[in-house]
């Protein structure tokens, strides 16, 4: 289960501080469960984990995962946001760190595209799929957005032009609206098999459903152990606790008191590299859901010791609005020594015989230690290694503490208004039909500026 540590914010935030909230949170809880508070209509994800553990859906998920397993090497996940953040979250923290340079026959191999609009990008993932036996899946709840809509327009143009439009097919699975968009149109003509993006889901809390679940599946992790561990999360979470004893009320609470004595920014740190996109999907998930109103905490992220030598100054002796949380995986996958030598050259022979991950540690205190002094207040989140049980539970311990922390702050954490200002900016810019006033005006403002 994961553990927090809030001890060493205790220098700024007092106990008393907390349980302050304790009668609050009982009662987000309350409306989250009900389904009663702001944004009510996109809480389906709170009882994700035991509608879909075992269930058909789950099952149509794997058998679909290992047919498209049998076909291909490489499998492209083409998404943005919401609709690609957590499969990739799940499948980097699981993969073997250099996959792609690790070819078994039956490693596939996840990449990812629609998530930006670069040229370079995608022509070179073309390259890369001239020469590999490929399928896809194309991911989009509005089945609308422009980044992944043009990816899957090439590369589906693409995989025809390789395999024929009845094998092309076979290759591509589409998850998106139930009946509406121009992706559930598409899918339709072209008969293409479709998984649906509940309604009452929003985009960065869908890592549960068909959106997370197929691309982990077909990486080859074990979608029910997800699910198991979510659940677990679940029913902890659905049970009236004192706040002492709710690690997910704890981390929600502290990060609002850390928040109104003035410390907007939220750093999350880890130390193992392969957990990067996870720290990607969380930042989605707390700036989209607390940005808002002209408040939220900012949530940063680090990969730790890399950055210590590149973002550590800051943190130590910068501006004081800082917070860490730091995100610990207690027992590594793997086991490697540092060796003794005999003249000691490098003067490490102290080290010898301890694992990498015992100096990790150190390291991790240490730093710890120093932020706190240097007036970081600092959460610790532990869980006991990185498997599917142990992520599935992470994933419903932020999303919940994000629902709560967002009623915290006086935001509606389900919705994402703000997203739309670039779009309409660059359908504008782009003279997409319909949006030919935007473009005079867009146009009007931009000659302004120049003279
Ligand atoms: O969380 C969200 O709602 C967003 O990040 C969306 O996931 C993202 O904008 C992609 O939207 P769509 O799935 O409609 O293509």
């Amino acid at each position: 289960m994961v553990k927090i540590d809030i001890s060493k914010t205790y220098d700024f935030v007092s106990k008393e501080d907390l349980l302050n909230y304790e009668s609050e949170v009982q009662n987000l809880y309350g409306k989250i469960f009900e389904r009663k508070g702001e944004g009510s209509d996109f809480l389906g994800w709170t009882t994700l984990p035991e509608e879909m553990k075992d269930s058909e859906l789950v099952e149509d998920i794997k058998a679909t995962a290992t047919k498209l397993r049998k076909k291909s090497e490489v499998f492209v996940v083409i998404g943005i946001g919401g609709s690609y953040l957590g499969a990739r979250a799940i499948i980097e923290a699981l993969s073997h760190s250099f996959a792609g340079y690790k070819s078994s026959e039956k490693d596939v191999q996840v990449l990812f595209a629609g998530n930006h609009l670069s040229e370079d990008y995608l022509s070179e993932l073309l390259e890369i799929l001239d020469e590999k036996n490929y399928s896809l899946t194309v991911i989009s709840k509005s089945g609308t957005t422009t980044e992944p809509a043009v990816a899957f327009r090439i590369i589906k143009n693409h995989l025809k032009e390789k395999y024929g439009r009845e094998e092309a097919r076979e290759r591509i699975v589409a998850i998106t609206d139930k009946e509406k968009g121009a992706l559930k149109q598409l899918s339709y003509e072209e008969g293409y098999k479709t998984f649906d993006v509940p309604d009452d889901v929003g985009g960065r809390y869908s890592v549960l459903t068909p959106v997370g679940l197929l691309p982990v599946a077909v990486a080859g992790f074990d979608i029910s152990e997800l699910l198991g561990g979510a659940l677990e999360m679940k029913n902890f979470a659905n049970i009236q606790k004192s706040l002492t004893e709710d690690p997910i009320a704890q981390y929600a609470v502290t990060r609002n008191v850390l928040y109104s004595i003035g410390k907007p920014i939220e750093i999350m740190v880890n130390y193992q590299p392969r957990l990067h996109y996870f720290t990607e999907w969380w930042k989605q998930l707390y700036g989209e859901s607390e940005g808002k109103k002209q408040r939220g905490i900012f949530p940063a992220g680090v990969n730790f010791t890399t950055d210590l030598h590149s973002l550590g100054q800051y943190i130590q002796e910068g501006l004081r609005i800082l917070f860490e949380t730091v995100l610990v995986v207690e027992k590594p996958r793997r086991n490697l020594k540092i060796p003794n030598e005999k003249d000691n050259p490098d003067g490490l022979n102290y080290l010898a015989g301890k694992r990498i991950d015992e100096v990790n540690k150190m390291a991790q205190l240490g730093t710890m230690l120093a932020h706190v002094d240097g007036g970081v207040p600092n959460m610790k989140l532990t869980i006991p290694e990185l498997n599917e049980y142990h992520l599935g539970e992470l994933i419903y311990f932020y999303e919940m503490a994000c629902a709560l922390s967002g009623y915290l702050l006086g935001v509606n954490p389900f919705n994402q208004p703000g997203v739309e200002a670039y779009k309409k900016n660059m359908f504008a810019l782009l003279g997409k039909p319909g949006f030919e006033n935007e473009t005079e005006a867009i146009k009007k403002k931009i000659d302004e500026d120049i003279s």
